[in-house]
């Protein structure tokens, strides 16, 4: 029996050493340790040993189980320590290591001159107003006066979806709909894109922003639209900004003029990007139609108003010396990094 009982430890000790999972260790002690395993099955046999034999066999005994119970839980230890390096060799992760650089965004020129042109308004106490690029042509045309044969409504210039519902080609339909909706004094700017049927080229965008101002009070004048027009690009340009008003026509404005500013490049002297002419133009404008008041539910003998229209894709172009408006739509990352400023 003694014999066996060291066989048994010799065997324990053998399987022990080639174990090498969690799993097998357990495997291992369910065998010799479990309540069918290999020590009580030969202890089962005590009963048949001598007086003088059984304390041997039984302290034996004892001390078997107690190694295999100290060697079982330090084999437990070492396999979990074991699987504890292999997880942190595995995810090991050298923090000294430069990490991987994040590119920095810039907010398109565009955008810029959006919140520089809001901020200037603002300050003068125009509110935003919105309206929808799909307009009616009611809205984009009949509304704002244009005759039925102006050259703008054309299929070859505007973008039709039916007879009566097109891309809007100005943002002047969202006048008629700030006149329908608020009653005089109104101050407004509204900011948007505008389509029109033209190929692309270095000047010229089927898709372009333009910005619109309206002014519908008592007493409003001339010299208002002068004087607002005049802060704004002093604003805009700079100290030294000088206006021209151009007499102009536009059928929902009367009269109507273009205004050109001092050119931002030469300060007037004649550059390459005036044409010599010392001055630019940037917007359109006028004392709106009493037509136009008129259809909008507005008094035309109590009241009148001012109104204005620019492209701003242009004034960004000036103001920044970009060359051709096709950079502005191209998302060339080169090209937008350099308004990270
Ligand atoms: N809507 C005109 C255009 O697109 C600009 C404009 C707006 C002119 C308001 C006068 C008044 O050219």
């Amino acid at each position: 029996m003694k014999e066996k009982l060291l066989n048994i430890l010799r065997d324990f000790r053998q399987e022990i050493d080639s174990a090498n999972s969690l799993e097998e260790v357990e495997t291992i002690r369910v065998a010799y340790q479990g309540k069918k395993g290999h020590l009580k099955t030969i202890l089962k046999d005590m009963g048949k040993l001598s007086k003088e034999d059984k304390p041997v066999i039984g302290k034996l005994a004892n001390e078997l189980r107690d190694e295999i119970d100290a060697t079982i839980s330090q084999k437990v230890k070492e396999i979990k320590q074991l699987n504890m390096k292999q997880k942190m060799e595995s995810e090991y992760i050298d923090i000294t290591l430069p990490g991987k650089r994040q590119k920095f965004g810039a907010i398109h020129p565009t955008s810029k001159i959006i919140k520089r042109l809001i901020d200037i308004f603002y300050r003068m106490g125009f509110e935003l107003t919105d309206g929808p690029e799909i307009e009616s042509v009611y809205n984009n045309f009949d509304a704002l006066n244009a005759p039925k044969s102006h050259p703008s409504r054309d299929k070859s210039d505007t973008f039709y979806f039916d007879e009566e519902t097109i891309l809007r080609t100005h943002t002047s339909p969202i006048q008629i709909r700030t006149m329908k909706r608020l009653k005089p004094p109104i101050r407004t700017i509204s900011i948007g894109r505008c389509f029109r049927n033209d190929e692309f080229d270095s000047t010229h965008s089927p898709m372009f922003y333009q910005m619109e101002g309206l002014v519908v009070a008592e007493g409003v004048t001339m010299a208002n639209l002068k004087s607002t027009l005049d802060t704004f690009a002093r604003e805009l340009f700079g100290e030294g900004t000088n206006t021209v008003f151009r007499p102009h026509n536009f059928p929902f404005t009367e009269p109507s003029a273009e205004v050109d500013v001092t050119c931002f490049k030469c300060k007037g002297e004649g550059c390459k990007f005036c044409s010599h002419t010392g001055y630019i133009e940037i917007l359109g404008c006028g004392m709106i139609h009493p037509n136009v008041l008129e259809e909008c539910g507005i008094d035309s003998e109590k009241y009148t108003g001012f109104a204005f229209g620019m492209g701003i894709d242009r004034i960004t172009m000036m103001k920044y010396e970009i060359e051709d408006i096709r950079r502005l739509y191209e998302n060339d990352v080169k090209f937008l990094e350099q308004f990270r400023r």
